[in-house]
């Protein structure tokens, strides 16, 4: 091996890398000419092995011409590593890039019905005065729909609520009252439960009348529980329901399950609007679920959620609460 030969293989290296490294494009690959080339194993010292046999003078030559290679083979591969890097931080950054001024996906929020809201509403001020939530089957016996709220089988007040019967002789529940005996039943006094759900009746379809609706019901039971502990709950609920100082007023009226018991109108735009019943709960019903009415006594309650809602939002056909109409339900 001659000076010249070695001077032109290392010419070569030289051409040959440069070209190499120029037309790379990717980190790896340049990584693997870095290590062709120059590493401890590469293309440069396997040319430099053959130095030995050069004499004394030529060695220093040779050497000379092999740093210039390393050195300009070194820096054209730092340069390209930049360039690479560069490369590969602009296309990330142009990949990622946000079009702000497309059009987005968008999707409609849902809403809550007014009548769940209505409930919800009147659940909160309940809960807020100490009551626990309750409910029962809207599938019900004779005795927890009439019997046991002191409405015996020949009792006139049954034609107040016109039952739907059932094959079997169950009955869908007319009024939540019967969630009442359902709880005396499985708790002792005291007790304060508000207990909302969907009733049934027999009723022609119309403006105001549905055959499924909805009640919601209140019970408190305790010693010494008066009817001004009624007109002072009710009072209150229906200034958090309606706001402050609308007028009420409690007007004597008849359930079989409470004695006394009465009405309660609102004013509600100039005129008395009946929104619930209510009344001491009758000691008959007491004993119906083995309470001792000489030591206990308690107030109920119950109103219509869709006359509340009819109310509280200006809606003029209960059909409107049904029909699903979204022109409608946009409205809440
Ligand atoms: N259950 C009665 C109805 O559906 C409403 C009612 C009146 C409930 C008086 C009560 C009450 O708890 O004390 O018409």
């Amino acid at each position: 091996m001659t000076v010249t030969d070695i001077q032109s293989q290392l010419q070569e290296l030289q051409t040959e890398a440069s070209r190499a490294i120029a037309s790379t494009t990717t980190l790896g690959e340049l990584e693997q000419l870095r290590i062709n080339y120059l590493g401890k194993k590469g293309e440069l010292s396997q040319i430099l092995r053959g130095m030995g046999k050069l004499s004394a003078e030529e060695r220093p030559k040779i050497g000379a011409l092999a740093n210039d290679v390393k050195d300009i083979l070194q820096n054209s591969l730092d340069q390209k590593l930049q360039e690479l890097q560069q490369a590969e931080i602009a296309a990330k950054l142009a990949n990622e890039t946000l079009d702000v001024t497309m059009q987005g996906v968008s999707r409609p929020l849902g809403k809550i019905h007014p009548l769940n809201s209505t409930i919800d509403k009147v659940l909160d001020i309940f809960v807020g005065l100490g009551y626990t939530l309750a409910e029962g089957p809207q599938i019900e016996t004779d005795y927890y729909n009439f019997e046991a709220l002191n409405t015996p089988p020949d009792h006139p007040a049954r034609d107040m609520q016109d039952t739907f019967y059932l094959p079997g002789g169950n009955l869908l529940r007319t009024h939540t009252s019967s969630v009442q005996i359902r709880y005396m039943e499985q708790h002792e006094p005291p007790i304060r439960i508000v207990a909302p759900g969907r009733v049934y009746r027999r009723d022609t379809v119309d403006a105001t009348h549905s055959a499924v609706f909805h009640q919601v019901e209140l019970l408190a039971i305790d010693k010494g529980l008066t009817f001004t502990d009624l007109k002072g709950t009710i009072r209150e609920f229906i200034r958090q329901m309606f706001g402050d100082d609308l007028p009420i007023q409690f007007r004597a009226s008849y359930f079989p399950f409470t004695e006394p018991s009465a009405e309660v109108d609102v004013q509600w735009k100039g005129k008395w609007l009946e929104v619930m019943g209510c009344g001491m709960v009758d000691p008959n019903v007491l004993k119906a679920v083995g309470y001792d009415p000489e030591i206990y006594t308690g107030f109920a309650a119950g109103f219509g959620v869709e006359r509340f809602a009819m109310v509280l939002h200006q809606i003029d056909d209960i059909r409107r609460l049904y029909n699903s109409d979204l022109r409608f339900l946009n409205q809440f």
